[in-house]
């Protein structure tokens, strides 16, 4: 038995923890430098015209390109991506929608620094893979820029620290781009939990379950099959962690204090990598299925799920479960409701209602009509006609930029991008240690309560 737990006081070590003497697993919470502040409802002065410079190109990146032509008060200053063709696509793209060209840096690894360096650029967009999100983010901000940065923003705690450190000091935003938190049934929803429709929400479930094989050969440079095989853990959790975390405020009165994570054998990777080299690798690390389980402070509890490799359709799970309410979003969308939480002069046919059935399809349209979230009455139109996965790209960066024009604090800080991303390296740590319980770190390092409130989520 001594030897058990020496054995796991060993690994979580080597893998940047320790153990206390409950068996929980802690990493360290660098103590915050001296005159820095942090970042909780923090807002930037107001830019009337955001100028932006993306960095990435690749298959996700022109797609932002293209959705700041439709932002009204915005200017494309430049464009980089280490491939000269990927800058040309975009290029060709702004020109046709008659706006003036960008200035190009492309070519070498490091070019996108001088981007970075530019004294006419606001904002610095990142779609890059994963590797260079945090190290470009820290640049960008360290030379006066906000930075947006692709999911996940960070993959390892030193970058998530990193990420904190810089942003708090530099007082500039560090934004995840997590797109799932404004769809339209996420939003909605969001809003009807905020109005108690739910009673109060208990649990969450959230997940990434999509197989990417048709994916996989159009990374640029294998990045992303690769980080599978190198990496045990949920290496993609932000879609499911940034609609479960809204519903429960985190950092807004609640905060996560506690996972568990445990994982399936790797057969699908490894399968693909055989079929497609002819050699079967022997190190496949990231498992077919990973789970993790946090407990909130509060005594709620979110469940996070990611499978890239196995033959099941597209999911983010996305389910509540209130003492008034239930919803759920994939693979059936419905409502289901305690009776006394419809009024039953707004919804037909109140007599089928039961409190374990889904509401029917009429019900629930009257009940998005009164719950639809006001940023989905105001753009929802436009989004879906300018699209990026039907449209909640577009809600995504035009939140983004109007908050930049209007002095607002952002939806998303980078506390909740700190939150979301630090399940990949928690889950490892769970993992490698027998599914051990790991702590969450107050990422706001004691702000946690400071908004109590999930106001702050969408401040206008
Ligand atoms: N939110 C979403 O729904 C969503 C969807 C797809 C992808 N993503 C994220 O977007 C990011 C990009 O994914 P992708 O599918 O476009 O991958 P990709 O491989 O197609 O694109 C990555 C691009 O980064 C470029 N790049 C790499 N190193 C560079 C450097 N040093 N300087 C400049 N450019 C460099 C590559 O040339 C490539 O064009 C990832 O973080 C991914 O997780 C998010």
């Amino acid at each position: 038995m001594k030897r058990i737990i020496f054995l796991s006081f060993l690994a979580a070590f080597l893998l940047g923890g320790c153990c206390s003497e409950s068996g929980t697993i802690k990493t360290d919470v660098p103590a915050r430098p001296a005159g820095q502040t942090d970042m909780v409802g923090f807002a930037a002065p107001k830019i009337d015209t955001v100028r932006v410079g993306f960095i990435g190109l690749g298959m996700r990146g022109p797609g932002a390109v293209e959705r700041f032509t439709h932002i009204p008060g915005t200017k494309i200053v430049a464009l980089c991506d280490i491939r000269p063709e990927c800058v040309g696509r975009c290029q060709d793209m702004i020109k046709r929608a008659g706006l003036p060209a960008a200035a190009e840096y492309s070519g070498s690894e490091d070019a996108w620094k001088e981007l970075c360096e530019r004294d006419d650029i606001d904002l610095v967009y990142v779609a890059t893979d994963w590797k260079h999100h945090a190290l470009m983010g820290v640049y960008a901000m360290e030379h006066g820029k906000h930075v947006a940065i692709e999911v996940p923003s960070a993959m390892t705690l030193d970058e998530i620290w990193d990420l904190i450190n810089t942003s708090e000091r530099t007082r500039k935003h560090c934004m995840q781009l997590e797109n799932c938190v404004y769809d339209f049934f996420e939003m909605n929803t969001l809003n009807m939990a905020q109005q108690g429709l739910f009673g109060e929400v208990l649990h969450v479930e959230g997940s990434y379950i999509h197989n990417l094989k048709d994916f996989w050969p159009y990374y640029w440079n294998n990045w992303r099959l690769d980080y599978n095989h190198e990496n045990r853990g949920d290496v993609y959790a932000t879609h499911g962690m940034g609609p479960a975390c809204q519903l429960l405020d985190i950092h807004r009165g609640d905060r996560m204090t506690t996972l568990v994570a445990m994982d399936t054998k790797s057969v699908c990777g490894p399968d693909y990598i055989e079929e497609t080299t002819g050699v079967r690798p022997d190190d496949f690390k990231n498992g077919d299925h990973t789970m993790t389980m946090i407990r909130t402070h509060n005594g709620k509890t979110i469940h996070i799920q990611h499978d890239v490799v196995n033959p099941r359709p597209y999911s983010r799970m996305y389910q509540l479960t209130g003492t008034k309410g239930f919803a759920n979003k994939y693979p059936m969308q419905g409502y289901a409701l305690e009776p006394e939480q419809v009024a039953s002069d707004e919804m037909p046919n109140h007599e089928n209602l039961s409190s374990h059935g889904y509401l029917s399809r009429e019900q629930e349209a009257a009940l998005v009509d009164k719950y639809m979230h006001p940023i989905i009455r105001e753009v929802g139109d436009l989004a879906r006609t300018v699209g990026g996965h039907g449209g909640m790209d577009f809600i995504m960066d035009y939140r983004l930029v109007y908050c930049l024009q209007n002095g607002l604090p952002l939806d998303m800080d980078v506390y909740d991008l700190a939150e979301w991303c630090c399940l990949a390296p928690l889950s490892a740590l769970s993992i490698e240690n027998g599914s051990a319980p790991v702590e969450v770190p107050d990422f706001t390092r004691g702000a946690w309560n400071r908004i109590n409130g999930f106001r702050h989520a969408f401040a206008e």
